[in-house]
């Protein structure tokens, strides 16, 4: 949906417009957290670039009182896309069966591979495609999505193709990531499996569309010897590494993700005070996914202190069928707030600007400044809000290259437009 003819957009009289301290910054960490700005006015763009200053006249003209307008979220830690769910195994955690026991039973990973090799293409892409509109309405505007439920090279390469296809016809922004060290597949070990992963690093690299690899560590999966190949697999095909980390059990992964040049960390939910101490001033995002630690009632990583120390503090949700089946930023917001203890400056900076940089897309967007992109969304509250009324949405529009990609149904009339 586009507004007809809408080439350049004024917001006109927001209550806030969030913005950095600074026009250029790559992240925000340290003392630029605090420094950001939550000044009211008016926000302007022409051919979805905004601008440097409020726009004398528009095409479209959209009053925002009492409105907060911020950068579309960037949820840069997804399993998309993936088929079916694992409710059953839900309720097997609510009574108190742990996530490996589940895992060593069959279950877990393994069982979404299962129902990913029954599911046709089409069944796939149609789960992905539900699960994308729901992210748009709660504000999430750019994503990556993870592969890893493949358990084998032909499932691997099935789940980047069709992570290659659902991108077409979202109307977000993606990027597409290599899991390809998940669970150990059936017939392999470890070391065995991480060959296998290096044979086809060329077949991968072919597809064109994968930006980083990715790898889960931990006593029920992959090592941090295999880590650090895997480090070394990305360097030599000029990818990111991302990587699964300290999530359930300490095994010292962090300084060997950063040695192999790891641009994050992801979940740290069982981080040392040394980790800490290594991120504070890494140029690795810490990335931290509250809704697995809240729903699978994990350990909790030490955001308020990782903020503290100055680390790249970056906030998603997990959204997969295990641990984290959760698409709202504003959710995520809300639990990091009260989990972490985090100021709601330093839960916008973690799922915008931050977790930009983790994508590599900091210089084009995640930030209300001159030249970015307009990925823009009217919030109908302050941004105090959004933690505070914990579980409610308050995106009312959603702006993807200027274009009002979604429209809530009491804004519909507002904008002229109809989706
Ligand atoms: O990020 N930790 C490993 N991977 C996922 C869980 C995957 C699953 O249970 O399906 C995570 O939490
Ligand atoms: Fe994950």
């Amino acid at each position: 949906m586009s507004a007809p003819g809408a080439r350049s957009v004024a917001l006109r009289g927001a209550g806030q417009i969030l913005r950095p301290p600074r026009v250029g910054l790559p992240w925000l960490r340290g003392a630029d957290l605090a420094a950001q700005t939550l000044t009211g006015g008016d926000l302007g763009w022409s051919d979805g670039v905004l601008s440097e200053g409020p726009l004398r006249s528009a095409d479209l003209e959209l009053d925002v009182p009492g409105c907060a307008v911020v950068p579309g979220f960037v949820d840069c830690h997804t399993h998309l896309p993936f088929a079916g769910w694992r409710a059953d195994e839900y309720a097997q955690r609510l009574a108190g069966v742990p996530y490996n026991e589940i895992a060593a039973g069959g279950g877990g990973i393994r069982a979404s591979a299962r129902a990913l090799a029954a599911a046709s293409d089409q069944q796939v892409l149609a789960q992905a495609r539900d699960m994308a509109v729901e992210m748009l309405a709660a504000g999430t505007t750019t994503f990556e999505m993870k592969s890893g439920y493949g358990l084998s090279r032909e499932g691997e390469i099935r789940a980047l193709r069709l992570a290659a296809e659902f991108a077409l016809s979202v109307p977000q922004t993606t990027l597409s990531t290599a899991l390809l060290a998940h669970a150990v597949p059936d017939g392999y070990d470890a070391a065995g499996w991480m060959h296998e992963v290096g044979e086809m690093m060329g077949e991968v690299l072919d597809l064109g569309s994968v930006s980083a690899l990715d790898i889960f560590v931990e006593t029920i999966a992959f090592s941090v010897s295999d880590l650090a190949a895997m480090g070394a697999l990305a360097r030599a095909g000029g990818l990111m590494l991302r990587t699964h980390v300290e999530q359930f059990e300490r095994l010292g992964s962090v300084p060997v993700a950063l040695t192999a040049g790891a641009r994050s960390v992801d979940h740290l939910s069982v981080a040392s005070d040394d980790d800490v101490a290594l991120l504070a001033d890494a140029a690795c995002a810490a990335v931290l996914l509250p809704a697995a630690e809240f729903l699978g009632a994990e350990h909790r990583a030490p955001g308020r202190v990782l903020a503290d120390a100055g680390a790249l503090v970056v906030l998603a949700t997990d959204a997969n069928p295990g641990t984290a089946p959760v698409v709202s930023m504003p959710v995520v917001i809300g639990l990091a707030a009260r989990l972490y203890g985090l100021s709601p400056m330093e839960t916008l900076a973690a799922c915008t600007l931050n977790a930009a940089w983790t994508l590599g897309l900091e210089a084009t967007l995640g930030s209300i400044e001159p030249g970015k992109r307009a990925d823009v969304l009217v919030l109908d509250s302050p941004v105090e809000s959004i933690a505070y009324r914990f579980g409610r949405n308050p995106v009312a529009v959603a702006f993807v290259g200027g274009d009002p990609v979604y429209v809530r149904d009491d804004w519909v009339d507002r904008l002229g437009v109809r989706s």
